[in-house]
């Protein structure tokens, strides 16, 4: 959830370190720190509570701090509370070592409670710190710091990515990853580390994606990667294709809505490869037709946003496949002991490919011997490489912590699944098969006909936007896009919000609506919009207030009972969801907007989640 970056070369290394920290801020912004090498000024370390430009104005834009080695950290708290002394760098007692650390280290009490018997004392009550002091512990044990590393990564339990310098190493930087998102940038000033691409894009295409359990040493010049057991390795290197502007708000207020508005591109750039002569082509899927005919079950899983595209996708797969489909959130699924085995497929969908719970997952299904299908959107993330398939999403880079465009993209590559597998199978009509597929190839330009006049949500926004609590109900498909539209507005705009599927009101929910209440009604699937209107009726009755989307279809009978009706165009009713998202998105962005909030960096939240 943290972010980490560190830099060797040749040019001063604080500026660098604050650039590419800036760039990641969106994966923890509740404190952030630097820590700078030079021969003459020794270890610097600066380090505040509060965003980065706290810390920049702190360091007179890293002006302050001299060297060309330097680590650096935005943080998301785990333990202890943001402030000063718990964020990072951490350096040991003795000041030799400073390092930066994303994950958590489950058995650092442990280890504490150990150091601390031995006389070292401890500043801060993070887990990150025990690192350093181990560490420190080690070096002044064997005096040779990879040997020292390797000794503290055996000890410690838990995930990290870690950035280590030492004041008796001037010109290295030392890395180390388990379970914790970490590349390797070759630049032509010097080499980097960071948790993100896009912290480092700007210096360099050529990346290297360490894996679990590797350490790095950096230099100005070379970079060594060696396994656990010290043994060099060669590393596959990869190039990052997409463009530094690709990661900066490019004249938009917020990334959040300059990523609502790339959902056509996105969406396109998901398809369009993918479908060839009229086909559904997975070229990167090496399942056989005779393997997914003996899938007995089918599980989604996934957590927040992505779980959500598991809600739409169990509806739309099963009615495709006429197989069982059961959608799971990541973290109980892990636990649940799950009826898994070499008969079930599991589909797990991550727009990081870093979240620990569907990682976690999607471990547990392979262990119990079943085929693991990731969806993903960073290349070369943890779960892309460990799925026995994987398929990209191609949205770009994803920097606002609400999900958007990945959502979409997401969407529309399960349903490009769902047909292939139909096909497979031979549960789809030929007819059916090419209506769907024509109306995914229309949905960009569908999705731009609305992205060109919204102007209604935005007004229905700066009417709805001091509302306590917003309900959205709707049913089937519009009950899973309302769980996505229900998240997207409590995420940024801190409104209480609910999602109900339709039916399901008259059983206990209902007793909430009181004259004056919001509630959202969707009514975008069309072989229930007249039991969806019913429901409508019903909360109108007690005296709350309708927002409704719904379809150019329906709209005229839409408009006779709501207060508010936002139109979408028609598409296939499988795919409506990809187009009634976006009002949901963009209300959400300017309901928050108008309450003031901090739309791209919501209070509490981080873009991808490494812990538990
Ligand atoms: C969505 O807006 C959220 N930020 C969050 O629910 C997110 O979808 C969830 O944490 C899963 O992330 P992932 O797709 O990277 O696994």
């Amino acid at each position: 959830m943290c972010g980490i970056i560190g830099f060797v070369g040749r040019e001063e290394a604080a500026p660098i370190l604050l650039d590419g920290l800036e760039r990641m801020e969106y994966r923890g912004y509740d404190s952030a720190g630097i820590a700078v090498r030079s021969e003459t000024k020794g270890l610097q370390v600066k380090k505040c509570k509060g965003r980065l430009r706290v810390l920049s104005d702190l360091t007179h834009g890293g002006a302050d701090l001299e060297g060309t080695l330097g680590i650096g950290h935005t943080r998301w708290a785990t333990h202890g509370e943001p402030n000063d002394i718990n964020a990072h760098p951490h350096v040991s007692e003795n000041g030799q070592i400073a390092l930066v650390h994303n994950g958590i280290i489950e058995n650092y009490l442990e280890i504490k409670e150990h150091l601390m018997k031995l006389g070292v004392t401890f500043t801060s009550d993070t887990d990150s710190e025990v690192v350093a002091q181990l560490l420190a512990f080690h070096y002044n044990e064997c005096h040779n710091m990879l040997e020292a590393v390797g000794r503290v990564l055996r000890r410690i339990e838990g995930s990290y990515a870690l950035g280590i310098v030492c004041s008796d190493y001037p010109n290295a930087l030392i890395a180390a990853r388990k379970d914790s998102p970490l590349i390797i940038g070759y630049g032509e000033n010097g080499n980097f580390i960071a948790s993100d691409v896009t912290a480092i894009i700007k210096h360099t295409r050529d990346v290297v994606y360490m894996g679990d359990g590797e350490i790095a040493v950096l230099t100005a010049d070379s970079v060594d990667v060696f396994d656990d057991e010290m043994l060099p390795l060669e590393k596959q290197h990869s190039t990052v294709d997409w463009d530094v502007s690709a990661a900066e708000k490019g004249g938009y207020a917020h990334f959040m809505f300059k990523e609502i508005m790339e959902q056509p591109e996105a969406i396109r750039k998901t398809v369009s490869p993918r479908i060839r002569e009229g086909r559904v082509v997975l070229d990167d899927v090496s399942m056989t037709a005779e393997y997914v005919r003996d899938i007995s079950r089918i599980f989604i899983v996934a957590c927040g946003s992505s779980y959500h595209v598991g809600m739409v996708s169990k509806y739309n797969w099963e009615r495709l496949l006429r197989r069982p489909v059961q959608v799971d959130l990541a973290s109980e699924f892990r636990y649940s002991d799950p009826l898994v085995d070499e008969h079930s497929l599991v589909v797990v969908i991550s727009q990081s490919g870093e979240t620990l719970d569907t990682m976690a997952a999607m471990r547990e299904a392979k262990r119990r011997g079943a085929r693991t299908l990731a969806i993903v959107n960073v290349v070369g993330s943890s779960i892309a490489r460990e799925a026995d398939d994987v398929l990209y999403t191609w949205a770009g880079p994803e920097i606002a912590v609400a999900t958007t465009k990945a959502y979409s993209t997401q969407l529309v590559l399960m349903d490009l699944i769902g047909l292939y597998l139909a096909d497979l199978l031979g549960t789809v009509e030929k007819s059916e098969y090419d209506a769907i597929l024509a109306e995914i190839q229309a949905l960009p330009e569908k999705l731009q006909r609305f992205l060109d006049h919204f102007e209604d949500v935005q007004y229905f926004a700066s009417r709805y936007f001091n509302h306590n609590s917003i309900f959205f109900i709707g049913r089937n498909l519009d009950y899973a896009m309302g769980l996505e539209g229900s998240l997207k507005l409590k995420e940024i705009s801190y409104i209480h919000s609910e999602a109900y599927a339709s039916g399901e009101l008259k059983h206990g929910t209902i007793s909430l609506i009181e004259p004056g209440t919001l509630v959202v009604a969707l009514g975008t699937y069309a072989a229930l919009f007249d039991k969806a209107m019913s429901n409508v009726v019903e909360v109108k009755a007690r005296g709350a207030e309708v927002l409704a989307v719904t379809t150019e279809s329906f709209r005229e009978k839409m408009e006779k009972t709501a207060d508010a009706t936002i139109v979408v165009p028609d598409t296939h009713p499988m795919l409506q969801p990809s187009l009634g998202v976006v009002p949901l998105q963009l209300f959400a962005y300017y309901v928050a907007l108008q309450r003031g909030c901090d739309i791209d960096k919501p209070r509490n939240l981080a873009k991808s989640v490494t812990v538990e």
